[in-house]
């Protein structure tokens, strides 16, 4: 096996093995890696050219030789099933696989040793990232910012259910807030003390998700390890589920199971456990849709449902749009050490005027974007919008060009100067419009190239627009 080396493997091979889904790693007798796949590579984060033709050691760091099976293998002829690995990569990455790793002979000689693997670093990560302690799931129900009728009456039926431990429903378009609601539930409930566990069923593919929620026995399927799953860890406590709708319609049938029963199988296991978690489901549209188009199964539904709160959109509850303002001002003057005071009267007039598809998350980024690109104690202004809703915007601009607008607090000024203070405002929003183009900007504007480029020195607007 000496002589193997990679560009001898013919090269049909080697697409082969970048084709499987798991990690082979070979070395020959000497210890020196001659094959490592497309998998391996993304399992351990190496490049191959980092690690063939190379000494195990230089590459990876383990605690000891010894736990490098590859080694064990290669000098003893071990044969290792099933054995989970941990150790770290040049890049001081931890890696943890399951492995199968054996020798290779040859004429009765070990030639060499191969690494079967399978990556449960991100298994673990994923598990791991899920459970919040109680400091991250923080939102409780005063930080719910908004005053409006439509969103108390559901604070007020949120604040009702976390008197007793009913699953929850909670539907709502993305950025309504659903997330808030789920932890101020959780943290107002007698459970608060336990862990809010959220679990995003969208992420996830459908293999992943099942030994996430419900946990694995060891040997329930080649690689599995002892493992508690999601509704095991949130003993006590919640266990948010977004975007239920994702989940396959098996998947679905169990999780109704598991509520009816209050108790959970980990995968290959033969026994039943007891579980004691509530669980507040999200949707991100009507329930009624998701039934009908096969998203949601109907029985699921009504289980989950016993406590059912609809967050409304932000476009039907502009009122609360001014609190939101206030509060996102406020929390970016702080992170940004800003003493930003509000938004200009027309911004806010064109956030009540916007749809907002992205809702409060949306208005927030909106916010946050602005006031990375203002001085220290400037209103938001037009300018400081992102383009998409300036341009959406750029009519109701135009009708924005009065004396009011232009100086809404100052005692009036000269002709000349709202005159100018007028041409410089509109010449910057037809440049906006045209994305800085100023050929077309100042076709548009029926004047030549050149008057256009002087106005914009006089009125020192290429700095401007460029900052926007
Ligand atoms: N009423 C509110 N008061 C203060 N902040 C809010 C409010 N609603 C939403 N937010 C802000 O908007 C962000 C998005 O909210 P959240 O994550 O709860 O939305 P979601 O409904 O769960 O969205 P998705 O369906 O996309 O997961 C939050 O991080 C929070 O900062
Ligand atoms: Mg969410």
């Amino acid at each position: 096996m000496k002589n193997i080396s990679l560009p001898q493997i013919h090269p049909l091979y080697n697409q082969i093995l970048d084709a499987v889904d798991v990690g082979i790693h070979v070395v020959n007798e000497e210890g020196i890696s001659v094959i490592y796949n497309k998998k391996m590579s993304e399992i351990e984060d190496m490049d191959k050219t980092e690690v063939i033709n190379k000494k195990i050691m230089e590459v990876f760091l383990f605690q000891r030789e010894e736990e490098s099976r590859l080694l064990l293998s290669l000098r003893n002829g071990d044969v290792l099933k099933n054995a989970k690995q941990t150790y770290f990569n040049l890049k001081g990455q931890k890696i943890t696989t399951i492995n199968d790793t054996f020798p290779l002979t040859h004429d009765n000689k070990i030639v060499g040793a191969v690494e079967v693997a399978r990556d449960i670093t991100k298994l673990e990560r994923l598990t791991k990232e899920n459970i919040r302690n109680k400091n991250e799931a923080n939102y409780t129900f005063e930080q719910i910012i908004g005053n409006s009728a439509l969103l108390n009456d559901v604070k007020q039926s949120a604040q009702k259910a976390t008197r007793t431990s009913s699953s929850v429903l909670i539907y709502g378009e993305t950025g309504t807030g659903k997330e808030l609601f789920a932890q101020s539930i959780h943290n107002a409930s007698n459970r608060s003390a336990k862990p809010l566990i959220s679990q995003n069923c969208a992420a996830l593919p459908e293999t992943l998700i099942e030994s996430i929620l419900f946990g694995t026995v060891k040997g329930a399927f080649t690689g599995a390890i002892e493992h508690a799953g999601l509704f095991e860890q949130a003993c006590g406590g919640s266990i948010m589920l977004d975007e239920i709708n994702s989940l396959s319609a098996p998947l679905q049938a169990k999780l109704l199971r598991v509520i009816q029963e209050k108790m959970i199988r980990r995968i290959g296991d033969s026994k039943d456990r007891k579980i004691d978690v509530r669980i507040i489901a999200t949707l991100n549209e009507e329930p009624i849709v998701a039934i009908k188009q096969n998203k949601l199964r109907e029985d699921l539904y009504y289980r989950l449902s016993v406590v059912s709160i609809e967050v409304p959109p932000l476009r039907k509850r502009k009122e609360d749009i001014p609190l939101l303002v206030e509060h996102f001002i406020n929390k970016y003057n702080k992170q940004f050490q800003l003493n930003v005071p509000f938004v200009c009267e027309n911004v806010m007039d064109m956030f009540k005027n916007y749809d907002w598809p992205g809702n409060v998350r949306e208005l927030e980024h909106m916010i946050e974007g602005a006031m990375n690109l203002i001085h220290y104690d400037e209103k938001i202004e037009y300018s400081h919008l992102p383009l998409h809703v300036r341009n959406k915007f750029s009519r109701y601009d135009i009708q924005q060009l009065t004396p009011t607008t232009l100086y809404p607090n100052d005692p009036p000024k000269s002709l000349q100067s709202f005159m100018e203070e007028g041409e410089k405002l509109y010449i910057k929003r037809t440049l906006d419009y045209f994305n800085g183009n100023i050929t077309q900007a100042a076709n548009s504007l029926g004047i030549s190239r050149q008057s256009l480029q002087y106005r914009l020195k006089k009125y020192q607007l290429k700095e401007i627009h460029k900052k926007s």
